[in-house]
């Protein structure tokens, strides 16, 4: 699968690892739970509409994306699921929105009122966003629901088929604010019900962190980003779930030079790394702009098993590495993944820079190619 593509640096998507992932984590849910897989930001780095295809087959039943663009490009791929837009679309395009039966999020009085002038045949599907402590978007108080609730239940051109929070720390060891949001979710659920006169919706809480440690207290729905691709949203996640996460993702290059170098050289830009009496340096064709970054001097890579540090600064399209030998050209170079016995991580990669994981495959560019494999 994907496209031809001719150099030396790709990065591989198991696409069995994600379905195991789906599969894990509806199983370790109350049976009627669905399971929403979350695919925006191409799919985590992964590649959106693989990775939809396949978390569909593996048993989610909604697609969530960030933005309207995101997902439009999913339903150009012929994909006839629900896609449900998590961020903020701008009224007027409501609507595309009914034409490509995509469900759009909504928390404003004035979206609602501007939606209600369009003369919508057909209703556009919305799901209402709850802000319970992230503090990004989302009605707050109860005064404000009740508003948009008055809204909606005034106006035929909105269906509303769904309410929704997110959680800021369910990834956290300390567990308190999280309840905290749970409790005021639970709040405004009572003063939604008291003022809802339409058709019931349905209620969901949680991303991946609160999905796998708290797999009882998910309402309807879970919309799972991080888990989808094998990557655990914290350690303390990881440490207290059950369910076994394959990391979907690795990334591989080739050694395209190899040399051996005087005392005293330098390698690359700046002058920063001088070589050892007789060291052998190798290069590998990724850079900067592959989305792996200048900070990354210093971090280690796989070769034949063994771990190499990258020596002088990372250029925009090539990194040089400190080899125990020679190695011949062709050579391959795992930077996240496994060889042989040892294996780096995105995880790795993140505490390197300082980040969490999910910057780590989002961050590579649509410049590496993605190679798609299933295990036999
Ligand atoms: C509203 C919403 N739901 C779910 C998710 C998925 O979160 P995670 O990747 O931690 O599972 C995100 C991710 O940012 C989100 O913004």
């Amino acid at each position: 699968m994907g496209e031809p593509f001719y150099r030396d640096t790709w990065a591989e998507v198991n696409l069995s690892a994600i379905e195991h992932n789906i599969r894990t984590i509806k199983g370790n849910l109350h049976q009627d739970r669905e399971v929403v897989a979350v695919v925006k930001a191409n799919g985590y780095g992964h590649g959106a509409i693989p990775v939809a295809k396949t978390a569909l087959e593996a048993g989610a039943s909604t697609l969530a994306v960030a933005t309207f663009d995101e997902a439009l490009e999913l339903r150009e791929a012929q994909i006839t699921v629900p896609i449900f837009v998590l961020g903020w679309v701008a009224a007027k395009f409501a609507p595309i929105a009914v034409e490509k039966d995509i469900t759009l999020t909504c928390f404003q009085k004035e979206w609602v009122e501007e939606v209600a002038t369009l003369d919508l045949q057909t209703p556009v599907k919305v799901q209402l966003k709850w802000d319970t402590g992230m503090g990004r978007i989302g009605l707050r108080s109860k005064e404000e629901l009740t508003e948009v609730v008055h809204a909606l239940n005034k106006t035929a051109c909105i269906q509303l088929i769904g309410v929704f929070t997110h959680f800021a720390t369910a990834d956290e060891v300390d567990i308190q604010f999280y309840q905290q949001q749970y409790a005021r979710f639970k709040e405004m659920k009572q003063t939604f019900d008291t003022l809802w006169n339409k058709k019931p919706v349905a209620f969901h809480v949680g991303n991946s962190a609160a999905s796998l440690r708290f797999p009882e207290k998910m309402f309807d729905y879970v919309r799972i980003g991080i888990a989808t691709y094998g990557i655990y949203p914290s350690d303390v996640v990881q440490k207290e779930t059950t369910p076994h996460l394959l990391p979907a993702l690795s990334l591989h290059s080739r050694l395209v030079h190899v040399k051996q170098v005087d005392e005293g050289s330098f390698i690359g830009y700046g002058n920063t790394y001088e070589a050892s009496q007789g060291e052998w340096i190798g290069t590998i064709p990724i850079g900067y702009g592959d989305g792996w970054p200048r900070k990354l001097q210093g971090m280690e890579v796989l070769v034949e098993g063994h771990r190499m540090p990258i020596v002088g600064r990372i250029s925009m399209d090539q990194t040089t590495i400190s080899l125990d030998k020679k190695y011949p050209v062709g050579t391959k170079v795992t930077l996240i993944g496994k060889q042989k016995s040892d294996e780096i991580l995105a995880k790795e990669v993140a505490d390197y820079l300082d980040t969490i994981p999910y910057e780590v495959t989002c961050m590579l560019t649509q410049r590496i190619p993605r190679v798609y494999i299933k295990n036999k």
